[in-house]
């Protein structure tokens, strides 16, 4: 039998956060009274402009589109200040991450990025046959925020990307912008990822200017969280065209389809959707931060500038698995730090941060554990 490469042995798989339907069948707990706080998604739906305009394109349902998703690139682009020649669009920003690590590293060659982060970089690393290099002393352990110092050490003359995540996940610590050209600035040979993909929760325009400005930098959004289009899988990057080249090179050819394309062009004109939004989630963050003081045995760590925050574990006889669970049974589905986060362990959760109920339900969850 033909086997895969070597970093397929044991392939390692997402671990996304549970949908509510597992809850009901697994618990019977009415649809309801579930909160879903694992996935960071929109607590007001789909922007209805996308809606519509997904709607509209059903009628074309039998036409190739663009392959480089035209019109969408075109949109961002104007948006943004870019040519639509720089810009890739992507089945969600998970498909233009997976794209960057095959364009430019190669087989055994080192891909760095923070433990804990978002296990997408590392998993789509690995199973390209990449090295992935975690960089545990990045994080500073009593914020969780990024320690850049350490982290600027971490990179090597033969590192070939850089993942910066702003927000960071599953922190939701900020970057300032001189950090972000620290970074850029003392990584010359490799190219920076820098995935904003919950930026607008930041209360900033973010940083994806910067792509103009150095050759070594793409900066990647999705539609998934403050577009509320997370089903729709719609994610982007843009950068100076050698990069756009490049990754257009292993695209999937017909990687964005009618729907996506329709939907991601009039997402990108409600800003009311993503206003109301944003200020959900940060009305959100302080509500929640305020119930948390209630709680002895959890801490919230603040410094959020996401739509999820970490939950620190103070009481020594449990973990997070077992909190994960009793929350589960509770109706509360959020994410388990020492099965979803690699350099996470046991001491911590992630959840969203989202409307008033869900988050005293949270609360009440936390403080009905055994
Ligand atoms: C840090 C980070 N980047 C990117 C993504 C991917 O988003 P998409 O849904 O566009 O693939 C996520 C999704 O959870 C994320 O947490």
């Amino acid at each position: 039998m033909r086997l895969a490469h070597p970093g397929l042995a044991d392939p390692e798989y997402y671990v996304a956060g549970l949908p509510a339907d597992y809850v009901t069948a697994r618990y019977g707990i009415d649809p309801a009274r579930i909160s879903k706080l694992g996935s960071a998604e929109n607590p007001f739906g789909a922007s209805q402009k996308a809606v519509e305009a997904v709607t509209a394109a059903m009628g074309r349902l039998h036409l190739y589109p663009t392959w480089t998703a035209q019109p969408l690139r075109e949109k961002i682009a104007a948006t943004y200040g870019y040519e639509p020649e720089q810009v890739i669009c992507g089945s969600g920003e998970t498909e233009v991450i997976s794209l960057v690590i095959r364009a430019f590293s190669e087989p055994g060659g080192e891909v760095l990025m923070p433990a804990p982060c978002f296990p997408i970089y590392h998993l789509f690393a690995e199973a390209e046959g990449r090295q992935a290099v975690l960089s545990h002393r990045a994080t500073d352990r009593a914020t969780m925020a990024l320690d850049l110092d350490a982290y600027i050490e971490a990179m090597r003359p033969t590192t070939q990307i850089v993942f910066l995540t702003n927000p960071h996940s599953p922190s939701g610590t900020w970057l300032e912008e001189a950090d972000v050209r620290r970074v850029v600035e003392a990584a010359p040979s490799a190219l920076v990822v820098l995935d904003e993909a919950y930026v607008h929760y930041s209360g900033t325009p973010g940083y994806i200017g910067l792509a103009r400005e150095y050759d070594n930098l793409i900066v990647l959004r999705t539609f998934s969280k403050a577009f509320g289009l997370a089903g729709l899988r719609i994610g982007f990057g843009v950068a100076q065209r050698p990069i756009i080249n490049a990754l257009l090179a292993v695209k999937p050819t017909w990687n964005m389809g009618q729907l996506q394309i329709a939907g991601g062009v009039a997402a990108l004109d409600d800003d009311a959707h993503v206003s109301r939004t944003v200020e959900a989630i940060v009305a959100g963050r302080t509500y929640v931060a305020d119930r948390f003081e209630s709680l002895e045995r959890f801490e919230m760590i603040g410094g959020s500038r996401s739509n999820f925050f970490l939950v620190r574990i103070l009481d020594p006889e449990t973990d997070s698995t077992k909190v994960f669970n009793g929350l589960l049974e509770r109706g509360v589905i959020v994410k388990d730090g020492s099965v979803s986060f690699r350099g996470l362990e046991d001491r911590f959760l992630r959840s969203d941060v989202n409307l008033p109920e869900h988050m005293d339900r949270l609360v009440a969850a936390l403080a009905d554990l055994p």
